[in-house]
């Protein structure tokens, strides 16, 4: 039978090719986006092409991979979800799926999303894909072997970094006690920064961070499929991926900070903490 390796080599191809495909859909209807639903919350939006991305990405997993569970923004439900919380068999392989990470940039026709596939065995990531179908930048990381952009190896910032010399990144999340608790992080961290980005894309952050062109990441209460592709580039590229307040973040994500570690990562926690943006139970909500 295949290796482990192997096995991880046939799901990384299988995910870069689902993953440029889906791309293809996403360039192509960039900004003229018909059907845009709400979720819930004015700002949190859904439109077609999200759903037939999804919709593409699965198929392709159930053609090559029938025994795989998966997992996507757009049809999971609730008991998919909670199954990340679950002691599952290495057998058990599950496809953690953000057709299109940026939605908002989609509809508004600013040409930065991204197509994020990760995938966990036993509910540990360990393969991620992490593809922005505009510029072609493919980031792909398989635990163990370092991350790559293009094929390229990357590291993050050298771990002595400080803040001052660092690129800090944010998302802003829609709900807005969440947003005004986020603000206060923000306003915390910023003045200590080079400068502040905010993509809207949590996955493209996540990566760059990876590729050393952004010092670091935080935003709260991400989602799985946000995070999970993108936490494995980070941890290759030799970066650090905790919750807010320092804990070891988990698959179920929540409030995140990645960056190139050091003391980087300990002075913008400090910070958070400070400031009270470390994340709250009644955010998750
Ligand atoms: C969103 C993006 C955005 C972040 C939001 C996410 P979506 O994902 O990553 O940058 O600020 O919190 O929900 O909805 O565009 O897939
Ligand atoms: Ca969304
Ligand atoms: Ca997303
Ligand atoms: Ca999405």
């Amino acid at each position: 039978g295949a290796s482990p390796e192997d096995l991880k080599m046939e799901i990384e191809g299988v995910a870069k090719k689902a993953a440029m495909e889906a791309g293809r859909l996403i360039v192509a209807a960039s900004g003229k986006a018909q059907n845009v639903e709400t979720k819930g919350v004015r700002s949190d939006l859904v439109t077609e092409v999200d759903k037939a991305c999804e919709d593409l990405i699965k198929q392709r997993v159930q053609e090559s991979f029938p025994d795989h569970s998966i997992l996507g923004e757009e049809t999971s439900t609730s008991e998919e979800l909670e199954r990340l919380d679950a002691t599952l068999a290495d057998s058990d392989w599950t496809w953690i799926v953000d057709p299109i990470d940026g939605t908002l940039n989609f509809v508004g026709g600013l040409p930065l999303s991204v197509v994020s596939i990760g995938v966990a065995k036993a509910n540990r990531v360990e393969v991620g894909v992490v593809f922005n179908p505009y510029s072609g930048e493919l980031f792909t990381a398989r635990r163990g072997e370092g991350a790559f952009l293009n094929g390229e190896r990357i590291s993050v910032l050298p771990p002595e970094t400080e803040l001052e010399d660092g690129a800090v990144s944010v998302g802003f999340p829609s709900k807005r006690p969440v947003r005004e608790r986020m603000l206060r992080g923000v306003s915390a961290v910023a003045p200590h920064a080079r400068t502040v980005r905010a993509l809207g894309t949590a996955a493209l952050h996540m990566s760059y961070v990876a590729a050393g062109k952004l010092a670091c990441f935080f935003e709260l209460n991400l989602k799985p499929w946000d995070v999970a592709a993108a936490w494995l580039i980070v941890e290759e590229a030799g970066g650090r991926v905790t919750d807010m307040a320092g804990k070891p973040m988990r698959l179920r994500a929540g409030p995140i900070l990645a960056s190139c570690g050091g003391q980087l990562h300990e002075r913008v926690l400090s910070l958070l903490r400070e400031a009270e943006c470390t994340g709250e139970e009644s955010d998750l909500r």
